[in-house]
């Protein structure tokens, strides 16, 4: 049975508050679609007012933890072990858009190790959570990876960098790769709602290079709540640092690396 914790509580609760706001703004943007001027400061001030409630909500329950969230500086706890890691809106490229898939994500952090996280879809109330030890969760139901073994099977996330971003070259290679050897690619645009959909055995695996830690955190518990492996591009667990990340089922994440690691070999 989902048991919440008083921890999940306070995170899923500041979710669905931020949520509001952001699911009236998402209406007022499919309006302003069709005007000249387009949504897209509307858009960042939607953004950083869903950041302020996540903040206000979560410092109010544990004040003395730290705060890394995409849109302020970075704010240092009294508390040295703990740090909430936050995305107030992530898919903001699809939320400017009109398209509703969009997600909140948080995680809190303990000595540099996630150990909780929460990833909500407002537009579908999914709330996606784990606790570290406790399982991975979409609102009540228990979470478990895909069983798929075979790679001709696999539906894989991934996120493709757009202009100005690096990475393209790379990222040609590895996906003519996977792509002649999967039942299918797709490119979301949330990265949070991607890992989290790994942890729900919708999608078999996720790779995407150049990410931030709020793009990934709350996902990467989730994944490996549910059963999942998480790793780098090399293999290895510094994700957060790197900004790479790869996550599958326990089947297909080391075909999946060594398809990736065979397109693109790291520089020496
Ligand atoms: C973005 C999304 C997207 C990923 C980008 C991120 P944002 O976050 O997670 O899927 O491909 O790299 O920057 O800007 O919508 O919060
Ligand atoms: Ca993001
Ligand atoms: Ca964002």
């Amino acid at each position: 049975m989902a048991v919440r914790s008083p921890l999940i509580n306070v995170m899923t609760g500041a979710a669905i508050k931020a949520a509001r706001a952001l699911r009236r703004d998402f209406g007022e943007v499919e309006q302003l679609q069709v005007s000249l001027k387009g949504p897209s400061d509307y858009v960042s001030t939607a953004d950083t007012r869903a950041e302020q409630t996540l903040v206000a909500e979560l410092t109010r329950a544990r004040p003395r933890f730290g705060v890394l969230a995409e849109e302020s500086e970075p704010r240092p706890g009294i508390d040295i072990h703990h740090r909430w890691v936050i995305d107030p809106l992530d898919g903001t490229t699809n939320f400017l858009h009109g398209m509703p898939h969009f997600a909140i994500s948080i995680a809190l952090e303990r000595d540099g190790e996630i150990v909780a996280g929460v990833v909500y879809a407002p537009l579908v109330d999914e709330m996606f959570w784990a606790e570290k030890g406790q399982g991975a969760w979409l609102n009540s139901r228990r979470l478990r990876v895909s069983a798929r073994r075979d790679l001709a099977d696999a539906v894989f996330a991934t996120g493709i960098p757009w202009k100005g971003r690096p990475g393209h070259k790379p990222f040609l290679a590895q996906l003519e790769s996977v792509m002649a050897e999967v039942a299918g690619v797709r490119r979301w645009g949330v990265a949070s709602l991607d890992l989290a959909y790994v942890a729900a055995g919708r999608f078999d695996g996720f790779w995407e290079a150049n990410l931030k830690p709020w793009d990934m955190a709350a996902g990467l518990i989730l994944v490996q709540e549910a059963g999942g492996l998480v790793s780098d591009l090399d293999g290895r667990q510094g994700m957060l640092e790197s900004g790479d990340v790869l996550a599958a089922n326990q089947h297909l994440h080391q075909p999946l690396h060594r398809l990736l690691r065979v397109a693109a070999p790291k520089p020496a």
